[in-house]
């Protein structure tokens, strides 16, 4: 089995653990419904997805991101003694300020680390990875855990059919330490510098004034799936060759949950072999923007489609726009 040589500068990093968090309320297309005017057989053929989690009132994005956090923490093979630094992928955190990591510094009993938000939409958990693995690289430290949660039921109009049956609820998170030999390679990650409102979230003053709750998703789909399918996937394909590897090296491919659509466009472009184990994870979960990928890994080990030490493509990509992409050694 091939593994990622030194393909980066500074001390090797990997993923030691990775833990997912489905939120516990499982809706069906047919339940989902009753609110647009669609049917599971449109919502199944146009995005694979049968079925979403949602959360419930008790699980807040810093509760699931708790949960997900001890699990992988657990996981590792450490204690929270150990981590060095916190930080959170999130765009569902209903509160400006402070972060999300440091009520999930506090809720972990952590302190005196630095713990902070980004914000990078669906490409959150590889924006994540990249960044633990550059404080890694750089000797800043020795074990950061990563997080993303969200709660997009919360962000959705449930009357919209163009946008409210794709999103779910759930938390991931890993631990990314130092190593003796690389795990994790260089992202190849940005931003399009066009098309930044393609999909996002409505700002709070038009919701305010709109006497919502919370703001919206809002997107123009086609736009996005264009966009993913083709520059996108081209990116994966810079990320193999930053890592020093080719498709027939790989053993995992996971892509943002967003559509399994794109998934199948994505696997088309980038020709991957009949043996690379693909996640589809989104028929179950929906899209749950940052935690989509941590909650998709975390499965396919736990259901044994994956194992450690593969190699996998990840892929991120949403609002913005923005994607990172890169290749970590399965934990
Ligand atoms: O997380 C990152 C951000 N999000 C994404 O990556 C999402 C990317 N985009 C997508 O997943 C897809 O564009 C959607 C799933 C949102 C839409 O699928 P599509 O195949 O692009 O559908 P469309 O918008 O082109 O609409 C095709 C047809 C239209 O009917 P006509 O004009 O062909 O008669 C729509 O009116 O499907 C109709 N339609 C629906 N029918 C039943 C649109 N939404 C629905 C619906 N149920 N929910």
């Amino acid at each position: 089995m091939k593994t990622l040589t030194s393909c980066a500068s500074g001390s090797p990093a990997r993923l030691l653990s990775v833990a997912g968090y489905r939120g516990s309320r499982v809706v069906s297309n047919h339940e989902f419904c009753q609110w647009i005017d669609s049917s599971d057989e449109w919502i199944q053929q146009r995005t694979g997805i049968t079925e979403r989690r949602w959360a419930t009132p008790d699980e807040t994005v810093l509760q699931m991101a708790a949960a997900a956090s001890r699990d992988a923490v657990q996981r590792a093979g450490i204690s929270l003694d150990n981590i060095d630094a916190l930080i959170v992928a999130t765009v569902s955190h209903q509160q400006q300020s402070p972060a999300l990591a440091t009520a999930l510094a506090a809720a972990l009993g952590l302190s005196d680390v630095p713990a902070f938000d980004i914000s990078a939409a669906c490409a959150g958990f590889c924006y994540l990875i990249e960044l633990a693995r550059s404080l890694v690289a750089s000797g800043a430290a020795r074990h950061v855990l990563i997080a993303a949660s969200e709660r997009l039921s919360d962000m959705i109009d449930i009357t919209d059919r163009s946008t409210a049956f794709l999103f779910g609820d759930g938390a991931g998170a890993a631990v990314v330490a130092a190593a003796d030999t690389p795990g994790i390679s260089p992202a190849v990650w940005g931003t399009t510098g066009t098309n930044v409102a393609a999909v996002g979230i409505e700002p709070w003053p038009d919701a305010v004034a709109k006497r919502q709750a919370f703001p919206h998703i809002v997107m123009d789909g086609a736009k996005v799936f264009r966009w993913a399918a083709t520059e996108v996937a081209a990116k994966a394909l810079e990320a193999l060759v930053a890592a020093n590897i080719t498709v027939a090296d790989l053993g995992v491919f996971i892509g943002h949950q967003a559509n399994s659509r794109i998934i199948d466009a994505m696997l088309r472009r980038l020709a991957l072999p009949d043996h690379v184990a693909v996640s589809r994870d989104i028929r179950i979960q929906g899209n749950t923007s940052a935690a989509s990928i941590p909650i998709a890994m975390s499965a396919m080990l736990e259901d044994g489609s994956a194992h450690c030490g593969q190699l996998a493509l990840l892929v991120g990509f949403g609002a913005g726009l923005s994607y990172a992409t890169q290749v970590v050694t399965m934990p």
